[in-house]
């Protein structure tokens, strides 16, 4: 089928290629004509596993295209994915800006019967709206229904994800919206749970809220281990045995970041509010995250007189591993906290280095200095004070001893739990890690 896809971040992008890698002909729309060019030599903005390679093969085989012209892109298709960001706006509601924005192109434009396919996470009921907004704005006499399908795919696995996914949920009003939906889907050969559009809505909405909850959950239990003498990582594998529970998503840390799950949990709470509803469960798992977050900070802040002039190593600072992707990361808080105390901070992070230095340029500050390693030895070396943000591999396999050696004090406050606090002590390490 022809397709065409606006936006091409994460979800846009990602589902483009795979749609043309599945056999569909392929159009991707971004404003950004830099962007766009880049992406017609094969090369992706993100980084992501395997995309690449499907963006060149696809590119060559004629099945995938970028450009800038909507109107081109628009005009002749059986249907437009929509799969622009819905960023937060200050209050916690989602700006559904791009999106509106994106519709009008789409109103404006098409010249034969279409499906416009919402795959952005929008607000429970926005897709009524944009339905009504494209048929305000037509200016063909031609049919354009709207339907929902929300993406699940995680960053670092974007490629595996879409093509491999647990389910496809698609949400539409008729039949022949379903059928031509299900028709786009039919090559995946996957799972296909076909909703009403507004389900299709909560869906997205209840399944990363879900999972976001089962992380301050287990921060929540993790900090309470620390007090009562257990250990959140036997905990959890005590608990993942049970089905009900699953073995996923049970690693405490140092808070979830990302573009999704702290969007997400603040829109759904928002939305629950404007329906005169509080949605507590939601509320307490945003208000457990933003503790978490700084909790390690806090921990060595009583243990320290001040952070002025030490040298302060950070390891990892992109929002998990696998992405270069720093969009609400803990490290960004805990950069802000330890500058401001004065630190010299010395960072580490094998793919999130570029975009960090975006918001903390290199160099000295009022108070502290902001530093990038190459390696994380050379991150340790002769540190006073070390952090772990990122389960990246390379930081994840630092020995003991290694901290022993390079750092000049060897204390470490680990927030994703990568090391085993009996070794730490037996090389010599002051270790302080989640719930052990
Ligand atoms: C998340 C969901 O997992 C996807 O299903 C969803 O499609 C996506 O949001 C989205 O809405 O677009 P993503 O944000 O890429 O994907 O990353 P996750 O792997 O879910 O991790 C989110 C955060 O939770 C990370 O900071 C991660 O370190 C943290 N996390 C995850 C934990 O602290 N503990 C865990 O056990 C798992």
């Amino acid at each position: 089928m022809k397709i065409a896809v606006a936006g091409t971040g994460y979800v846009g992008l990602v589902a483009g290629v795979c749609f043309a890698e599945v056999g569909h002909t392929v159009t991707c729309v971004d404003v950004d004509e830099k962007k766009v060019e880049t992406m017609r030599q094969g090369i992706s903005p993100i980084y992501e596993e395997g995309l690449e390679e499907l963006m060149q093969k696809n590119n060559a085989r004629g099945t995938l295209h970028f450009t800038t012209d909507y109107r081109e892109a628009y005009r002749d298709v059986d249907a437009v994915f929509i799969g622009v960001g819905t960023p937060e706006m200050p209050d916690g509601s989602a700006n559904l800006s791009y999106i509106a924005t994106v519709s009008r192109q789409i109103a404006e434009t098409v010249e034969r019967d279409c499906l416009v396919v919402v795959k952005s996470t929008v607000p429970v009921g926005t897709n009524d709206k944009v339905e009504q907004f494209i048929k305000d704005f037509l200016v063909h006499d031609v049919k354009v229904e709207v339907a929902s399908n929300p993406e699940f795919l995680a960053q670092g696995t974007a490629v595996h994800d879409t093509l491999h996914a647990a389910r496809i949920i698609i949400g539409t009003q008729s039949k022949e919206a379903e059928e031509l939906l299900k028709g786009i889907y039919e090559p995946f050969h996957l799972p296909i749970v076909s909703v009403k559009r507004r389900s299709a809505e909560m869906i997205k909405y209840a399944c990363n809220d879900f999972l976001a909850l089962k992380i301050s959950y287990m921060n929540d239990i993790a900090n309470l281990c620390e007090l009562v003498g257990a250990d959140i990582t036997d905990v959890a594998r005590g608990m993942s045995f049970d089905e009900r529970i699953g073995a996923r998503f049970l690693n405490a840390g140092i808070g979830f970041g990302g573009s999704c799950f702290p969007k997400d949990t603040k829109a759904l709470k928002f939305l629950a509010r404007e329906h005169g509803y509080q949605l507590k469960t939601v509320e307490a798992c945003v208000e457990v995250n933003s503790a978490q977050k700084v909790r390690l900070f806090e921990k060595a802040k009583e243990r320290m007189i001040s952070f002025s002039g030490l040298k302060a190593a950070v390891l990892g600072l992109t929002f998990k591993a696998g992405t270069d992707d720093l969009r609400e990361a803990p490290s960004i808080d805990n950069l802000k906290l330890l500058l401001g105390a004065g630190a010299d901070v010395y960072a580490y992070d094998p793919k999130g280095t570029e975009r960090a230095k975006q918001l903390f340029p290199e160099g000295r500050l009022e108070q502290g200095s902001m530093h990038y390693a190459g390696s994380p030895e050379e991150a340790l070396e002769g540190a006073n004070i070390c952090f772990v943000f990122t389960e990246w591999g390379e930081i994840k396999k630092i020995t003991p001893e290694e901290f022993k050696k390079k750092m000049h004090t060897p204390l470490v406050y680990d927030g994703r739990n990568l090391y085993d606090p009996k070794q730490m002590k037996k090389a010599g390490v002051e270790y302080y890690s989640i719930g052990r």
